[in-house]
């Protein structure tokens, strides 16, 4: 009775077996003080502002005559104005309104879009690749085509040599924390275009681009609009782990009828982010609210660049970390992921992401997140630094 492609995948969801070593780990040494740098998760508050539009929202719940119950389908259109405005049009770039669907976050929109597709489509994924669109692929019973990123290719996928219908494409990326210039990713833009493929753009990191030449959303580059849906999160942008909230823009000038399908999918399935999330995200976008997020957005990657420069100190070879709160990290002396990951626990106690979790071209690397506090970055790089 069970779908034989569950069974296809691995054992647990990556994050979730993390956790399970980790967990283990603490019962057996209940005084060790453990430092998570593994999975992408905030630490810092939310911004005053969206806590007072929180507060505000909460209490119009509270008196019927501004009582809101079920939401508009495709989100509210106070944060989906918002939203075409502060990060569409104020780049020269030209989405409307009713091309934005809100969500409660990237995971679960760039896991469920590919259910608009047929069975028998050739999916390509970069190695190594944030788990969800692998899982949910494997899970529909898709056929994988692999694009390896690997310090040869600086971490820059080539185009495939063979005809692929869809790419999943995740800039900056997770989990190495590179990204690609408007030329590179041109090139996928035409590809696309020629081959009649469709790009689904994970946008979530966004926000940490601090490169002059780094596209922050893929319609910058022309011809994007044909072939490509592109998802936000307000998670990392705002700190919304818990929160939840997101968006996918779906154009309408794409070769296939997917702004309506989606719309039908999520109507059907979805009953949106509640009114609360969307004022907190709508909240983002005021004057204050910009400052204030640039200025947690500044304290992560000021975090990033302190475990950058560390580490490359030390010896290690450090990728990313520049326009993304990742760093993509070279074991020492051919160590596995999980050997170093272990390790890590072991003597430093320091939770990291074991590489080949995102894939096995990820063999290697571990991942470390530049999410934690300021001080428990520096005793993490301290520790790793004395027990090396
Ligand atoms: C990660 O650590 O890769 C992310 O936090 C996971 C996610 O955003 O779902």
């Amino acid at each position: 009775m069970i779908n034989d492609n569950y069974l296809k995948l691995s054992e647990s969801y990556l994050f979730a077996d993390i956790a399970k070593r980790v967990q283990t780990f603490k019962a057996e040494n209940p005084k060790a003080d453990v430092i998570s740098l593994g999975i992408g998760d905030v630490t810092q508050p939310l911004a005053p502002a969206v806590i007072e539009a929180l507060h505000k929202a909460t209490d119009e719940m509270a008196i019927a005559s501004t009582f809101r119950g079920y939401g508009p389908e495709r989100g509210y259109d106070f944060l989906r104005e918002a939203i075409v405005e502060h990060d569409f049009r104020s780049r020269g770039i030209d989405i409307e309104a009713d091309e934005v669907f809100v969500s409660d976050g990237a995971k679960s929109d760039t896991g469920n879009f590919q259910e608009l597709l047929s069975q028998d489509v050739r999916i390509a994924l970069t190695d190594p690749v944030y788990p969800v669109y692998l899982d949910a692929n494997i899970m529909a019973g898709r056929e994988i085509v692999k694009l390896p990123c690997t310090q040869e290719n600086d971490f820059v996928p080539e185009l495939p040599s063979e005809h692929v219908d869809v790419v999943y494409l995740c800039y900056p990326n997770n989990p190495t924390g590179t990204t690609l210039t408007k030329e590179q990713l041109r090139n996928w833009v035409d590809y696309a275009n020629r081959e009649n493929a469709l790009i689904f753009y994970d946008a979530a990191y966004e926000a940490y681009i601090q490169s002059k030449d780094v596209p922050h959303s893929i319609y910058e580059i022309p011809g994007a609009k044909q072939c490509t849906v592109e998802f936000h999160s307000y998670s990392k942008t705002a700190g919304f782990t818990g929160i939840r909230c997101g968006y996918t823009v779906v154009p309408k000038a794409l070769r296939v009828p997917l702004n309506r399908l989606w719309n039908r999918r999520q109507s059907t399935k979805f009953n949106g982010t509640s009114y609360l999330a969307q004022r907190a995200a709508e909240a983002i976008y005021t004057p204050e609210g910009k400052t204030q997020i640039k200025a947690t957005i500044a304290y992560y990657m000021r975090n990033a660049r302190l475990m950058r420069e560390s580490l490359t100190n030390i010896g290690f070879k450090v990728y990313g970390g520049i326009d993304a709160p990742y760093l993509w990290l070279g074991t020492p002396n051919g160590m596995s992921s999980w050997e170093f990951f272990d390790w890590m626990l072991q003597s430093a106690h320091v939770v990291c992401t074991p590489g080949v979790g995102f894939g096995s071209q990820g063999e290697n690397f571990v991942r470390l997140t530049a999410f934690g506090t300021r001080e428990n970055t520096e005793k993490a790089i301290h520790r790793i630094n004395s027990k090396l």
